[in-house]
């Protein structure tokens, strides 16, 4: 018999639902804690895990307790929201999608779990794929945005960092894939809110990335807080045992949110905390975080036969074989053995200093960026200048808030501190406007002015839903009591944006002579801007979400269908609002550079294609530009017609490719043709014979994509 099986015959049931709980120890706390001092139940081996403690020492300690002062001796595992980055901050999620960069996605995770590692963790509650259209919605800023095909790539890379080649490795982290499923399909973008979508778009859309991590062998799934359709995913059997264990052939553990098992009373589906567990157990759910039900409602529900101790057994395993991946039975204190040497903290910051830099969009510039380096006078003006906590994003982990680099310091560092005079003119949320005054005041000496505006940390993330989406506070007072006296300098103001999703700011837009959309960038936010505004990189960031310029047209997303009414200015009964455009101001994947791109001669290597070809598109590109830049250039497909109206662009692939002034060079984008497939009438992937648009260029704004046409034909007999 292998250890697992003896361990689970030696274990009592108390013990038992110790592996399958998992309670707070200690610092960052995003619920109620209910299971109060872990010490004494570790000892005595009724709980497993621990998440919120980090620290080589504290997590050796408390792996002590449990390996050497429990009965069994069985490990804890000890989770964390490693999200983008430990100690060392990456841009948020979203702004690291912006770079289309999968090679980045998996660096940074890497350093992140090492980093964790190193503080004594072993899983980590990321990768967040929640694929959102709705801006509304705080959570986006932790995710992928709005396309799943992207949501996928980011899923595969994320768990190949986090994870590495071998989860027992000292520096892998387990990866928990969250949250399991259409989380980001909230009513009305209202956090924690119901989702009642069809069972399409949860397949066609929330699901691939889901899909894609657990191809690329994910440890852990959590299950979203909310329900589908009235059914809370904690308690969602079909989709959790069903789809993600039968179907998807998920064989890892799926660990409850913070409290989501006690949830399900509020739901409105459980009485109690042992009806409640008995669903969650029931529905597939191994690890209790926080509720501690199973502890105190199993057990009653097990008398009931409500739940069977072969469902627990089940579960156990589960954990015990994730601890064993781990190497935590060989070796427990392998993780944060060794402490992490400076040249390996040093590297990491330049790896956060780019990864920052590769994810800022240039939305705009009309020709001021980037800004020749002997500017004189740089006018640095607005709340999120000399920010540096802020610039952590929502979720920071174990990052020191005095650690980023705010704007201020990144551009002072480069340029010295007399050629970057500084005045925030406002609060990012007050009232108080008597700061504008002095902020106008800088504008007649400088040859520039950066306006830093946006949300603070706080304003996105969990439970930051937001139904306006401009600037917070004063600060559309102060940015336009800025642009009008530049305007009679004439002077130019570089707006910089920040904020955990699209901000709603048009007026910003078209009259700033540049627009960056910074997201939160991390540790080293400020060099990271500070290189781009000086030249010394090309921006090359492009938007993962289509940016609207009305709030009405939230939710916007560019993989719409057909309407059988097109809209059409001439026709008032068409498809398309009265007060705003139906087009967003920036569509998915709008994007500048320092260079001037210009695409050619698209080739597809075979016109009749079948399920198993794989497709070859070349896309001829030049700078003619002034500037070394990278351009990224997108493949979009449109079944045109199918059994099911499918959207009008679905992305497939993307490539990148840098290119010096004057020139030119090839992108290459293979399409395997299986990715041709939809789920059809029943919902079952079918290939369905017919022409096929491959659409390649900048963006998702069809009037800029080159097109060529396929046929799919049944495979030779
Ligand atoms: C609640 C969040 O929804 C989840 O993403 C996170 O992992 C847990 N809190 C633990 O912090």
């Amino acid at each position: 018999m292998n250890r697992i099986e003896r361990l689970i015959g030696e274990m009592s049931l108390a013990e038992k639902l110790g592996q399958l709980t998992m309670t707070a120890a200690g610092h960052a706390v995003t619920g109620p804690i209910v299971a109060a001092d872990a010490t004494e139940a570790i000892k005595a081996g009724t709980i497993g895990n621990l998440l919120n403690l980090f620290g080589a020492d504290r997590v050796r300690e408390m792996q002590r307790l449990a390996v050497e002062e429990s009965r069994l001796g069985i490990p804890l595992l000890i989770g964390f929201d490693v999200v983008h980055g430990h100690r060392t901050l990456f841009p948020i999620p979203l702004g690291e999608a912006a770079s289309f960069d999968p090679q980045l996605w998996a660096l940074t995770a890497r350093e992140a779990a090492t980093e964790a590692a190193a503080d004594g963790l072993t899983m980590t509650f990321a990768p967040m794929l929640d694929v959102s259209r709705d801006a509304r919605w705080g959570r986006s800023a932790e995710g992928p945005g709005e396309d799943p095909w992207l949501g996928a790539r980011m899923a595969e890379a994320k768990v190949r960092g986090f994870q590495d080649a071998d989860l027992c490795a000292a520096d892998a982290l387990a990866a928990v894939a969250k949250h399991y499923c259409a989380y980001g399909a909230v009513t009305a973008g209202r956090d924690y809110a119901s989702v009642d979508i069809s069972e399409r778009t949860v397949h066609e859309v929330h699901m691939p990335p889901f899909a894609a991590a657990v191809a690329a062998g994910v440890a852990a799934v959590m299950p979203a807080f909310t329900d589908l359709a009235g059914i809370p995913m904690t308690a969602n059997g079909a989709l959790l045992t069903g789809w993600l264990r039968r179907r998807l052939k998920f064989d890892g553990v799926i660990v409850s949110d913070f409290n989501a098992v006690g949830e399900l009373i509020r739901h409105g589906i459980a009485a109690d905390l042992t009806q409640a567990a008995a669903l969650a157990l029931n529905a597939g759910v191994d690890i209790d975080m926080m509720a501690d039900a199973y502890r105190r409602g199993l057990p009653t529900a097990l008398e009931r036969g409500w739940v069977s101790m072969a469902d627990i057994d089940a579960s156990v395993r589960r954990v015990l074989q994730l601890k064993a991946r781990l190497g935590l039975f060989d070796d427990p204190y392998r993780r944060g053995k060794t402490p992490e040497a400076a040249p390996v903290i040093a590297a990491r910051r330049q790896l956060a200093r780019a990864a920052g830099a590769r994810a800022i969009v240039m939305l705009k510039n009309d020709g001021i960026l980037p800004l020749a380096e002997s500017v004189r006078n740089l006018a640095v003006i607005g709340p999120l200048a000399d920010a540096a906590a802020e610039m952590r994003g929502p979720w920071w982990g174990a990052a020191d808030p005095e650690d980023p680099v705010s704007v201020l310091a990144g551009l002072r560092g480069m340029l010295g501190e007399l050629r970057v005079p500084h005045q925030p003119g406002v609060e990012i949320d007050g009232e108080n406007v008597a700061g504008i005054a002095g902020a106008l005041e800088l504008c007649a000496q400088a040859d520039a002015i950066l306006l830093c505006v946006g949300e603070s940390a706080a304003m996105s993330g969990e439970a930051a839903s937001r139904a306006h989406l401009g600037l917070p506070g004063r600060q559309r007072q102060l940015a336009e009591a800025v642009l009008e006296r530049a305007r009679a300098l004439r002077k130019p103001v570089i707006a910089v944006l920040f904020s955990g999703r699209a901000l709603i700011v048009p007026w910003l837009i078209e009259r700033a002579d540049a627009v960056l959309a910074a997201w939160f960038p991390g540790s080293e936010a400020g060099n990271a801007i500070a290189d781009l505004i000086m030249g010394r990189l090309s921006p090359s960031g492009r938007t993962p979400v289509s940016w609207p310029c009305a709030m009405g047209q939230v939710p916007l997303f560019y993989g719409q269908r057909p309407s059988g009414r097109p809209g059409d200015p001439m026709d008032r009964f068409t498809s398309k609002y009265l007060d705003a455009p139906d087009a967003p101001l920036f569509a998915f994947g709008h994007g500048l550079t320092y260079g001037v791109f210009a695409l050619s001669d698209l080739r597809v290597s075979a016109d009749r294609v079948s399920e198993n070809d794989t497709v070859e598109i070349r896309v001829d590109v030049a700078n003619r530009g002034a500037r070394t830049a990278e351009e990224t250039v997108f493949l979009f497909t449109h079944d045109k017609l199918a059994s099911v109206a499918r959207p009008l662009l679905e992305l497939k692939g993307f490539g990148k490719i840098r290119l010096n002034p004057g020139q030119s060079g090839t992108v290459t984008i293979f399409l395997d043709a299986n990715e041709l497939c939809f789920l059809g009438p029943d919902l079952e992937p079918v290939f369905e014979p017919g022409e096929v648009e491959i659409l390649v260029g900048p963006c998702a704004d069809r009037s800029r994509l080159l097109v060529a046409t396929i046929h799919l034909v049944p495979p030779c007999p």
